[in-house]
């Protein structure tokens, strides 16, 4: 994709190199233009970031999207002329305002081609907020991505459940697994560029999740609390996608004290007795009124086999299965080879993909059975 980058005057400048790095790093060509000649002093600079010539406001570059960063409010008339130009030939235009601008928060609107990305403020150390300025460059690429992506789940209300959860033995320590929870972000994402209501129930995450509006997280720690939070939002949902890494077993008790291995009755060789935790897919599979249900199955052989009987016996109407003993496949990559089984018995094998990639596959089909 190619994203033409109009490149403000202003405090807000100073992140722009991290807004450029966040735009490159999704394999995008940047294409900068300097909104107004003050702006000409860094042109070297902004060449070289983004590994393209500085081109010309009156002569802009082909481009699939035009990013307004930082924007000054009113526009100045080259880059206004630019922007009704572009938004006549079909272009969406994503623009970032400086702290000038009044925030305006709230979703994204529905099949719009012009969006505005709300300035964070930036809380500084010892009190008070620095100048509003972006939303944080990931969101604003997220708001890039979106604003090309076609709306197929505008106003759907999708649960996505991600990362590990964590089941505590003691004050200090706890059962949990590997998962970094890249893959359920990802599928959050991908319904939110959809424009869907996204609702990320996660355990404790090795990825950062992006303020977005229109994005609800709702941290959780142990099965227990997931299950709970999950049920008390499914009546609102089209859609729920369980990829979290469940913990199968929790401690029966957790101890209110660190347990000392010198305690009386602690034996040499302790055991730990466990409980079964809640199984959250089987619960909403269960339910009289259930919105469509995605399941994954983290499988080690057999895998098709494995997961065929998981969609049965859980309820679901997809399930996608990986093998992570493959490379590249599972746990803490950035990739993922996923096979999706379909409730009709459908198997449709995807090809190694970005997890990113793997997830807009997966809403393409959860979009297909939610279109009227
Ligand atoms: O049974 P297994 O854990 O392999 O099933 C995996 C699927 O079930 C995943 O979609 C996972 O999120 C979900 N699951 C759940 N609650 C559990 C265990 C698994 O929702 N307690």
């Amino acid at each position: 994709m190619r994203v033409l980058l109009v490149i403000g005057a202003g405090p807000g400048q100073g992140a722009v190199p991290s807004l450029i790095a966040a735009l490159r790093r999704r394999e995008w060509a940047v294409l900068p233009i300097l909104s107004t000649p003050a702006a000409a002093s860094c042109a070297d600079l902004w060449s070289s970031l983004c590994a393209a010539p500085v081109g010309f406001l009156d002569a802009p570059p082909a481009a699939d999207v035009a990013l307004l960063a930082p924007c000054a409010v009113p526009l100045p008339p080259a880059v206004a002329a630019l922007v009704s130009h572009r938004r006549a030939a079909g272009v969406p235009v994503v623009s970032v305002p400086t702290a000038s601008a009044p925030a305006r928060p709230g979703p994204r609107p529905a099949g719009a081609a012009a969006w505005e990305v709300v300035p964070a403020a930036l809380p500084l150390l010892g009190g008070g907020v620095a100048p509003l300025w972006l939303a944080g460059p990931e969101a604003v690429a997220e708001a890039v991505a979106a604003a090309v992506t076609r709306p197929d789940l505008a106003g759907k209300g999708i649960l996505v459940t991600a990362g590990p959860t964590v089941e505590d033995i003691d004050p200090v320590r706890f059962l949990s697994n590997r998962s970094s929870g890249l893959m359920g972000l990802s599928l959050a994402l991908s319904a939110w560029r959809r424009g869907a209501a996204v609702t990320l129930v996660h355990g404790p995450l090795q990825v950062a999740v992006p303020a977005l509006p229109g994005l609800e997280a709702v941290p959780v720690r142990s099965a227990a609390q997931m299950h709970q939070a999950v049920l008390e939002r499914i009546a609102a949902q089209a859609a729920a996608i369980l990829c979290a890494a469940v913990a199968d077993f929790a401690p029966r008790q957790v101890a209110a004290q660190k347990i000392k291995k010198t305690a009386a009755g602690v034996a040499e060789d302790p055991t730990l007795p466990l409980r079964r935790t809640p199984d959250i897919l089987a619960a909403l599979g269960a339910l009289p009124r259930r919105p469509f249900l995605v399941g994954f199955a983290a499988e080690t052989d057999h895998v098709e086999a494995h997961a065929l009987d998981k969609l049965r016996r859980k309820g679901c109407d997809l399930l996608c299965a990986n093998d992570v003993t493959e490379p590249g496949s599972g746990f803490a990559v950035a990739t993922n080879r996923i096979t999706i089984l379909a409730r009709d018995g459908s198997i449709t094998p995807l090809p190694l993909l970005s997890k990113s990639a793997a997830a807009d596959c997966i809403l393409d089909r959860v979009a297909a059975a939610l279109a009227p």
